[in-house]
């Protein structure tokens, strides 16, 4: 089985790809946070920066493009080759009103001929292999049906599925039956992504699907950085979760003094990481609570290696 780093914007940027890569350990695959494109021009230029060599040395990960034309796509592919890139996702599950009514991302779902014009311009002349991460549908899952053949018509890599509808953003349950249906009628490898917490979640999913081979986590991940181990039954103790997880926080703060300028800035991002990491703590509200109330980086540190050292 393999397990990929599911892309989240603002929280799976180079600094923990390449932090927890160098100190926890490997995914099969990691993917950026999406690169947004409009009208051939990067929406978000420092969106780009992800992508630098320099900043992927432990990892390189698929870079994912957010986009709805052609033109989009090339100027995207001109940014992953200049990087040495060789596959590129397309993401057709952001589920952002901002995203979606521009009809970009889980917008394009409801619009199949849109889906087919732009893969057949894409797979015209790319030289990158393609996967996509998508959602069942806009606002119905019965828009996965005749997204199905064309899918199907083209060589994707492989196809990433999340079974929930942009509607649901990311709330309510995963379908996993509609998941195994759709699933069992695509040419192509299918990755299972949503809700991974724990080893029965794969097992339920394996259950409906035991063709599924390959699983994408994303917020799993967050809450507890050592499931993979779980999964893999690669046995840790106490003393080596602690050391790796340290590590990890020393790498992530080490790279954000140099990125951001002031602590604020760092501290409104570790607050983001924290409502995920911290549900994987024992006390995990109180040590939210905490970090949301850190002032400086040097208070930060404090709450953060005293919990680290206190987990069982
Ligand atoms: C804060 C946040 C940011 C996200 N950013 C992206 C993104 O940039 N690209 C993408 O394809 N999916 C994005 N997603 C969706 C995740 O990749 C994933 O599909 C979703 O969280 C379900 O998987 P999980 O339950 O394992 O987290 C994001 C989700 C969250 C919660």
């Amino acid at each position: 089985m393999q397990f990929y780093l599911a892309p989240l914007q603002g929280l799976t940027d180079w600094i923990f790809r390449e932090s927890f890569s160098q100190h926890i350990g490997p995914f099969d695959k990691t993917f950026t946070p999406f690169i947004r494109v409009q009208g051939g021009e990067f929406y978000r230029p420092s969106q780009c920066n992800d992508l630098l060599p320099a900043h992927n040395v432990f990892q390189k990960p698929v870079p994912q493009f957010l986009g709805n034309t052609v033109e989009s796509f090339k100027r995207f592919e001109e940014l992953c080759e200049a990087h040495g890139y060789v596959e590129a996702n397309i993401n057709m599950g952001c589920p952002y009103p901002m995203v979606t009514g521009k009809g970009m991302g889980a917008g394009l779902l409801a619009h199949p001929t849109e889906v087919a014009k732009l893969l057949e311009g894409i797979f015209a002349e790319t030289k990158l292999k393609i996967s996509i991460k998508t959602r069942l549908g806009h606002e119905n899952a019965t828009e996965f049906e005749p997204l199905i053949p064309i899918f199907n018509a083209f060589p994707l890599e492989e196809l990433i599925i999340h079974p929930r509808i942009a509607k649901q953003q990311y709330k309510g349950e995963a379908d996993l039956l509609a998941f195994a249906e759709y699933a069992s009628r695509i040419n192509h490898p299918v990755c299972y992504n949503g809700d991974i917490l724990t080893v029965a979640d794969i097992e339920k999913v394996h259950a409906l699907a035991p063709q599924i081979d390959r699983f994408m986590i994303g917020r799993g991940i967050l809450q507890n950085p050592f499931l993979l181990y779980k999964i893999r039954k690669q046995e840790l103790t106490q003393t080596e979760r602690v050391k790796m997880l340290r590590n990890f926080h020393i790498s992530i703060i080490e790279h954000c003094k140099q990125k951001y300028s002031g602590d604020l800035h760092i501290l409104k991002r570790f607050e983001e990481l924290w409502e995920y990491h911290a549900v994987g703590f024992e006390n995990g509200h109180k040590i939210y609570k905490q970090v949301k109330k850190c002032k400086t980086l040097a208070q930060y540190e404090g709450v953060v290696f005293k919990a680290i050292n206190e987990m069982n």
